[in-house]
């Protein structure tokens, strides 16, 4: 058995989705464990695109568990939604659970994150506008309506007639917009609790007791290491911890059960909103990449910003989350390129780096040192094994392995399940040995 992390290793929409959904197969239970609605995650099941914001990639699979963690924030108006999305499929509800003690995301979470980027002007961070930073900002201030808040009507009732006048006055003082009704709110909310009351439960109690059952659990993190509200490019990221070490926090575990981490990278880099991109190609190779990698977000359409693959984020998000192996997504999506650059350093004021600048003004700086691949020129979409690559593409993923100094689990050649190399079952495959000093495996260190 193996708990697993799945984490995103660049800037978010790396294709968690799709290893998650594929991981799933072999695991009992799928934990999401921060992040809310600016999370989108596309499962595609032959001719069916399932687009998820908050429930886990792993609800295709009747038996799975699936668990919304205390560290995600909820707005339960698109968690319904999503809800619709799912039944009109006939994929059954049944076992989705949701934490009560999850935060959920307010009428005025949104009109502020709205208002604070309209404000913030030149300054702004790009945010996916669905409330999270304000929502976030209201736990840390404890402020918070939690899940289980919603389940009490006289004690929701309550807490609005302060909390929506506080925000009331924000809203017209420091915005000019108009004034929520904490009547009206109240309402609304508490027909959201009807529908979602069967689904709520203790989750790190559940969570914990899979543990004790030796039950598979998957943690899914939603964004990537680099939007990482204390490790990530701040401030242009997210509020949450989407690294390794948020899974603990967010789904109410101990570090002591996670087996393993397994980071999901594309084979390019791309980016949403605001905030510096060393690698972003805005000549013609950025447009290939967005045009061939289809990519728009998932949740607001907008462009994604492209380039190309950065081993120094790459080596960065290997160190802070522990990272045991990689899935390498949309391989595919470099067939046509006639050659490869691959950034393995930067130049920061002249000076060579390999290491990521924690000093987000150093990193704005940053000039990135390539090198050039040669392309393969040709589909890798019906590749099923390693032997069917071209050898360009074996070599390019050996590369970043190098560069990152650690495995490939899986290869990601196409949006569907099928599509897809196995290189090692991260979850029923040997472990990575931890190595000493020497590189000589350390006894008991690989299961
Ligand atoms: P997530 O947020 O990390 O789950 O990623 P998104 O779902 O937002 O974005 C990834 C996009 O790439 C989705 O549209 C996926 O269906 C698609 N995708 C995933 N893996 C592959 C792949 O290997 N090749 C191609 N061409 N598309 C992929
Ligand atoms: P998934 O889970 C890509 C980005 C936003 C913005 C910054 C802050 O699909 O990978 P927020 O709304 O969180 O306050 O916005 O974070 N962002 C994402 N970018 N994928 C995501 O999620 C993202 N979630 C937030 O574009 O730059
Ligand atoms: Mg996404």
């Amino acid at each position: 058995m193996a708990n697993v992390v799945v984490i995103g290793a660049q800037w978010g929409d790396e294709g968690k989705g799709k290893i998650t959904d594929l991981l799933s197969r072999s695991a009992d239970v799928v934990v999401r464990y921060q992040g809310g609605v600016n999370a989108g995650h596309t499962v595609v099941v032959k001719d069916r695109t399932f687009k998820l914001h908050l429930i886990p990639s792993g609800i295709l699979y009747p038996e799975t568990e699936c668990i919304i963690g205390s560290g995600t924030v909820i707005d339960p108006q698109v968690l319904i939604d999503e809800f619709d999305q799912l039944e009109a499929f006939n994929v059954p509800l049944e076992n989705l659970k949701i934490a009560q003690t999850a935060h959920v995301t307010m009428p005025y979470h949104r009109l502020i994150d709205q208002a604070s980027e309209e404000r913030r002007g030149s300054h702004k961070i790009g945010t996916t506008k669905r409330g999270i930073g304000p929502t976030y900002a209201d736990k840390s201030e404890r402020t918070g309506i939690r899940i289980l808040d919603l389940m009490d009507s006289d004690g929701l009732r309550d807490t609005l007639q302060w909390t929506i006048p506080y925000k009331n006055d924000i809203l017209q003082r420091l915005y000019d917009l108009p004034p929520l009704d904490a009547n009206e709110v109240a309402d609304r909310y508490l027909q959201y609790a009807d529908r979602l009351r069967p689904h709520v439960v203790d989750a790190s109690l559940r969570i914990n007791d899979a543990v004790r059952s030796r039950r598979n659990i998957l943690f899914e993190g939603a964004q990537g290491t680099l939007l990482d509200l204390d490790h990530g490019t701040y401030p242009y990221v997210t509020s949450s911890n989407p690294v390794a070490g948020g899974a603990c926090v967010g789904a109410g575990v101990g570090p002591t059960i996670i087996d393993r981490v397994i980071g999901v990278a594309k084979a390019y880099t791309t980016r949403v909103g605001e905030g510096p991109f060393p690698t972003e190609t805005i000549d013609g190779i950025g447009e290939v990449l967005g045009s061939r990698g289809a990519e728009f977000g998932t949740t607001t359409g907008r462009a994604r910003r492209c380039g190309w693959f950065d081993a120094v984020i790459g080596r960065y998000a290997v160190r802070i989350n522990g990272m045991d192996c990689l899935a390498i997504t949309k391989l595919d999506v470099l067939d046509t390129l006639e050659e490869i650059k691959v950034c393995v350093a930067y130049e920061i004021d002249g000076v060579r780096t390999t290491d990521f600048p924690s000093n987000a003004r150093q990193f704005a700086r940053c000039k990135p040192v390539y090198e050039t691949l040669p392309g393969w020129k040709t589909s890798t979409e019906e590749c099923r094994e390693l032997d069917d690559l071209p050898t360009q593409a074996l070599d390019y993923l050996k590369f970043l392995a190098e560069l990152m100094e650690v495995p490939i689990a899986i290869v990601s050649l196409g949006a569907g399940r099928h599509q897809t190399i196995i290189v090692e079952d991260p979850i029923h495959g040997p472990k990575r040995a931890l190595l000493d000093a020497n590189g000589t495996p350390l006894e008991g260190s690989a299961s």
